[in-house]
């Protein structure tokens, strides 16, 4: 859950791990810190609790000495609070050497009590500095060798982590190791860089390579060595990164959030593309899949949050599609559940940044009892596609707010093409209706569009009007619960009101006590042409509520004259059939989450406790 830069080459380092750290503060902004080999061979580290910034001006006011060889780190606290003592770098060797980490150590307390006894004394509350000294200690131990004694440290930690480290004895040297935590790769000319992801880096080069489970990788101007934790040389994957440096940016939106509202469509779009040919769907990441899908007996969707609503809207097309059982299970609660699983199962997990601990642990947990596993993801070169046996990538491109929308339709299209895959692998789905699912799913990203044309202002006026509000409620049924559960998560998470999402049939189970005048409740309504039955069941639920005061806002297709005397306000989606209506469903509450959110003051894209990716369990 930590931003990570390293950097060896020609150039001054402070202002590349700077903007490489800005572009991965989404990571975790508790405080920031960079340590840099100067000219003189002497290594300079400065730190500061606080954003990126609180950095920067502490800089500005007293600059390091330049030096080409350098690592930054952005943070998210896990072990001791964020203050300056316990932001990262972390030094050993009397100052010579600095360490920064991304993920937990979990046997740091008995490596600390083992480094106490032998005279170590520790500044911070933190695992890393343990980390930091043990690796004193074996670099001394091992002939002043930094990738021998990475060797030696990281074969005795237990956990997950990123490891960088750099000691004033080898300018010119950053060492990194990995395992469960992710790390990459930046290839540039008489330059090399590491990263917790590629927007670290982009804005130099777009040539990666993707590092392994348990490998070491020691980067100099000349080149890079990746080895595995024994020392043996192994082989890396490239990859090029399919965006620019200036996607990572707001281009001029007010968030980051913004932003990627606007480009849900694309999302879309993009994940669709070069997947049909013939209105069949063809994936090529699924190739040697196919008699995996012939006889599995049973899907089982693993996610966390956001991930997890997408999961459950996919849940209806995976089984109507292909007519195999499906299940979907929050990641953290499924692998200490002792679930069932065996070679017929199919794991697919689904996850944006491809490195949240909770998914990945559940993938490794799914693999080591024999199921078949695959991964949804939005990152490329991230952890879990590369623990998975296939990977169907999202195409969304970086998603930077912590509050995740453009990933979240991006998922259930990449469900939707997988269901539809197996579908027609097991000859369960005829090619007339996966032409016609086809046809519906590329109609889906100018729908989006238009209700970003002709909503997006009305949805954000309401919100601003709502500002004061303390509660809101979200009903929906079908395919339409789920995303009451995302409007629900989206309000709660970036503007701090609380919010809960229900099936509208529960509603009689207990729920409408909730309901008093002036409660607010949006519902999402089922299409009246293609759910008619769903659709007059949920008008009635509409009815029960506000007989008893609740202020009604409707997420309705155009034409429904139906949902007009019950409703306090309507929201227009355009006409779609039951599998695609949820993802023209949940763009007004995205719009209306973040519209409440912007009329608070509050930071949109970087809300309070939270981060982008949840790499600790
Ligand atoms: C979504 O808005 C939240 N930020 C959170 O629920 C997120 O979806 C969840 O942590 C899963 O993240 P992932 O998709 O990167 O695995």
């Amino acid at each position: 859950m930590c931003g990570i830069v390293g950097y060896v080459g020609p150039r001054p380092s402070e202002g590349i791990l700077l903007s490489g750290l800005a572009r991965l503060e989404y990571r975790g902004y508790d405080s920031a810190g960079i340590a840099v080999i100067d000219a003189d061979g002497t290594l300079g580290m400065r730190k500061r609790a606080g954003k990126l910034s609180v950095l920067r001006d502490d800089l500005d006011r007293a600059p390091l000495a330049d030096g080409t060889t350098g690592i930054g780190h952005t943070r998210w606290a896990t072990h001791g609070g964020p203050t300056d003592q316990n932001a990262h770098p972390h030094l050993a060797d009397g100052g010579k050497l600095a360490v920064i980490h991304n993920g937990i150590i979990e046997n740091f307390a008995a490596l600390k009590a083992e480094l106490v006894a032998g005279g170590a004394e520790f500044l911070s509350e933190t695992d890393t500095e343990v980390a930091a000294v043990l690796l004193a200690r074996e670099y001394h131990a091992h002939g002043d060798d930094l990738e021998a004694a990475f060797r030696a440290t990281v074969r005795r930690l237990e956990g997950a982590f990123t490891l960088l480290a750099l000691h004033e004895e080898h300018p010119g040297l950053v060492v990194g190791a990995r395992r469960n935590s992710p790390l990459v790769i930046g290839l540039g000319e008489g330059e090399n860089f590491l990263g917790s992801d590629v927007a670290a880096f982009v804005e130099h080069t777009r040539h990666a390579l993707a590092i392994g489970q348990d490998q070491i990788v020691a980067i100099t101007p000349e080149g890079v060595r990746v080895t595995d934790f024994d020392g043996a040389e192994v082989g890396v994957e490239p990859f090029e990164v399919t965006w620019d440096a200036a996607a990572a940016e707001k281009g001029g939106w007010s968030s980051f959030m913004a932003k990627e509202v606007s480009e849900e469509p694309d999302a879309v779009a993009n994940t669709i593309r070069g997947r049909f040919h013939d209105d069949a769907v063809a994936i090529p990441e699924l190739e040697g899949m196919d008699a995996v899908f012939a006889g599995i007996h049973r899907i089982i969707v693993v996610a966390c949050g956001t991930a997890s609503y997408a999961g459950q809207v996919g849940k209806y097309a995976l089984e109507q599609w292909s007519r195999v059982p499906v299940d979907v299970e929050l990641a953290h609660e499924f692998r200490y559940r002792d679930p069932v699983l065996d070679s017929s199962t199919l794991v697919v997990s689904i996850s944006q940044s491809g490195e949240t601990m909770d998914t990945l642990m559940a993938v490794k947990y799914a693999r080591e009892r024999g199921a078949a596993t695959l991964s949804i993801c939005n990152t490329q070169g991230a952890t879990i596609p590369r623990e998975s046996d296939a990977v169907v990538y999202t195409h969304a491109g970086p998603e930077v707010a912590v509050a995740s929308t453009k990933a979240f339709v991006a998922q259930i299209t990449a469900l939707y093409l997988l269901a539809l895959h197996i579908g027609r692998v097991r000859g369960a789905l005829s090619a007339q209706d996966s032409a016609r699912a086809v046809a519906e799913l590329e109609a889906v990203p100018g729908k989006i569009q238009w209700i970003l044309d002709n909503e997006q202002e009305r949805t954000a006026h309401l919100a601003r009007w709502m500002a004061d509000t303390r509660s809101v409620l979200f009903l929906g049924r079908h395919v339409g619960f789920p995303i009451a559960l995302e409007g629900a998560l989206k309000l709660k998470e970036i503007s701090y009101i609380h919010a809960e999402g229900f099936a509208a049939g529960e509603l009689k189970h207990g729920p409408i006590a909730l309901i008093e005048p002036g409660q607010p409740v949006f519902v999402i309504v089922p299409s009246p042409v293609h759910s008619a039955m769903l659709h007059d069941k949920v008008v009635s639920n509409i009815q029960e509520i506000r007989a008893r005061g609740a202020r009604v806002i409707v997420i309705a297709e155009e034409g429904d004259a139906a949902v007009l005397p019950f409703a306090d306000e309507v929201l227009h989606i355009p006409l779609a059939g039951p599998a695609f209506e949820p993802l023209l469903a949940v763009v007004p509450l995205h719009i209306f989450a973040m519209g409440l959110a912007e009329a608070k003051g509050l930071d949109v894209d970087q809300p309070r406790n939270l981060a982008k990716s949840v790499t600790v369990e």
